[in-house]
């Protein structure tokens, strides 16, 4: 006999019934992702700092049957976390999945920028990370049932650029912060640890970027085999996969959604 299961082929890439925090659900991939894991029926916590823009997406969401909530929060801030991890806990008993979303850029020249401005960037991509796993996976190890964790970085996390001292290097640390998580905590405990390694997808901070007549756009094309520059949706599948049973020999993996960037 073929020592394949039916029932787990049918069913590995559900997150049916799981319970998903989302940070960073206010942001362009954010709120994406949490919609999706809706729509997949996975019960949502979304977190962010901005409470009305929370509230506006708890409305939408309701409004279509998604089971969902949240609470208003700065993951950088670790009482903030312990809190969010508590509401979520207390609304739906556990979390199953993490989704990383969050993140913020203030590109700068190293010779113009303050040891103030890059201390604020790596608190707000790499700290703020750090934070949010540890607290999530002394919550999953309580639980004793294991868990998933996907995490928002970059393909700059592999790749220098002019500005982005504090960006490159807090999505690079982040990459191997998702290494050495997967060594803590996947064969012990069964929690997975995975970054998604995007390049420019659209949101309201790289809009402009997306007149295919420009020539920055024309530029990001010449290291994009795939044709275009990515939409939100792109990376809906990756994240349930990563998310889901079919993905549990996973960990530890900077995965590329690149359109190809990195082949050229
Ligand atoms: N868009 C791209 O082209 C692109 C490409 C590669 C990688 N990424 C990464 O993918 C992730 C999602 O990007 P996105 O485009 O969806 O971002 P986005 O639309 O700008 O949203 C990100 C969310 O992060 C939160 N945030 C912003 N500044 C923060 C800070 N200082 N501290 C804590 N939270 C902060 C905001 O939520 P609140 O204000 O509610 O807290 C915001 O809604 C980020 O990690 C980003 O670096 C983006």
């Amino acid at each position: 006999m073929v020592a394949v299961d039916k029932g787990f082929v049918n069913n590995m890439f559900s997150v049916e019934g799981k319970a998903v925090l989302v940070t960073g659900a206010t942001g362009a991939l954010g709120s994406v992702l949490s919609k999706a894991y809706g729509y997949a029926g996975a019960k949502v916590f979304m977190t962010g700092r901005n409470k009305e823009k929370l509230q506006a997406l708890k409305d939408e969401f309701c409004a279509e049957g998604i089971d969902c909530d949240f609470f208003a929060a700065d993951p950088a801030i670790e009482d903030d976390v312990k809190a969010t991890v508590k509401a979520c806990v207390e609304k739906y008993g556990e979390i199953n999945v993490l989704a990383v979303c969050h993140g913020c850029n203030k590109p700068q020249n190293v010779l113009d920028q303050s040891v103030e401005d890059w201390q604020a960037i790596m608190d707000a991509d790499c700290r703020s990370v750090y934070i949010v796993t540890k607290y999530v996976a002394e919550q999953m190890v309580a639980q004793g049932k294991g868990g998933k964790m996907v995490v928002v970085t970059s393909q700059r996390s592999k790749r220098g650029m002019a500005g982005y001292t504090g960006y490159c290097t807090s999505k690079g640390g982040v990459d191997l912060m998702v290494n050495c998580l997967a060594c803590d905590l996947t064969a012990k405990y069964h929690i997975n640890v995975n970054s998604l390694c995007p390049t420019v997808f659209r949101s309201d901070l790289t809009e402009w970027m997306f007149d295919p007549d420009s020539q920055v756009y024309k530029n990001f094309l010449v290291r994009e085999p795939v044709g275009r520059l990515a939409e939100p949706n792109d990376f809906v599948g990756y994240a349930l996969f990563l998310s889901s049973a079919a993905s549990d020999y996973i960990t530890g993996a900077n995965c590329d959604c690149s359109g190809g960037y990195l082949v050229v």
